[in-house]
């Protein structure tokens, strides 16, 4: 099986807190995006990467794509003002009509085989995310004062990649820009056009890296990985 994936990497990273885009964060080594574009260089069944940045991001991007020789990486792309837009952008730019992931540019720590499961199950059901069952009571709270206790039995939290169908996430992101409707995955676009999304198990390894603390999860779980 055989797929592009669309890397929204043009964030700013402001719950990092650090000065500039976290991607640029050293992790074990080497630079947090580095990790990630690795990841799919490496895998035989990608066949091409597409990543949106911020054009005073550029040079930046084409330092680390030529000094790893990240040779998949075809096509660098303006992101937009939200991630949302980033990835529509990079899906204007896709010609093969192979599945095609989306993939947080800030998720360096997802395997091959969570990858293979998504691609596989994107091809039979039209799209699929990876997600985690959640482990927190989860409280909905108004003002500081709960609301109610949410059941967790059927709640899971979403990560990526997520896989798709290009004519589905196409028609989706085109229609979401339209009607300006907003989300924070790339899935809910196609729930909200009424079409099934699978689920594949993942691991809860796979975080995004978000605020400051999960650069050190992030290293701890990628040098666990190595021994
Ligand atoms: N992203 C993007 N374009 C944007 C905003 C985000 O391509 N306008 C990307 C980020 O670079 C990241 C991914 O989307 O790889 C997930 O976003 P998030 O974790 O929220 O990163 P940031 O937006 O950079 O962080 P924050 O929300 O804390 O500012
Ligand atoms: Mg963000």
């Amino acid at each position: 099986a055989e797929y592009s994936v669309v890397i929204p990497a043009a964030g700013s990273g402001t719950r990092m807190g650090a000065e500039g885009n976290k991607l640029f964060l050293q992790l074990n080594g080497e630079p947090l995006i580095t990790h990630t574009l690795k990841l799919f260089q490496e895998d035989p069944w990608c066949s091409s990467v597409v990543l949106a940045a911020k054009p005073e991001e550029f040079e930046q991007f084409y330092t680390i794509i030529e000094e790893k020789k990240l040779n998949k990486v075809q096509t660098l792309i303006a992101g937009g003002a939200d991630r949302q837009e980033s990835v529509h952008n990079g899906l204007k730019v896709i010609k093969e009509e192979t599945v095609i992931l989306i993939h947080d540019g800030a998720r360096p720590l997802v395997t091959e085989a969570l990858i293979h499961h998504v691609v596989e199950q994107a091809e039979q059901a039209g799209a699929a995310l990876l997600a985690v069952p959640l482990k927190d009571t989860i409280k909905r709270a108004y003002n500081n004062k709960v609301v109610e206790t949410v059941d967790r039995e059927q709640l899971w939290a979403a990560q990526t990649p997520q896989g798709f169908r290009l004519s589905l996430i196409r028609e989706a992101h085109d229609k979401a820009d339209r009607l300006n409707y907003k989300a924070t995955d790339d899935a809910s676009l196609v729930e909200w056009l009424g079409q099934p999304v699978r689920i594949v198990k993942s691991d809860y390894r796979n975080i995004k890296v978000t605020t400051p603390e999960d650069l050190i999860i992030a290293e701890h779980f990628m040098i666990g990985r190595e021994s």
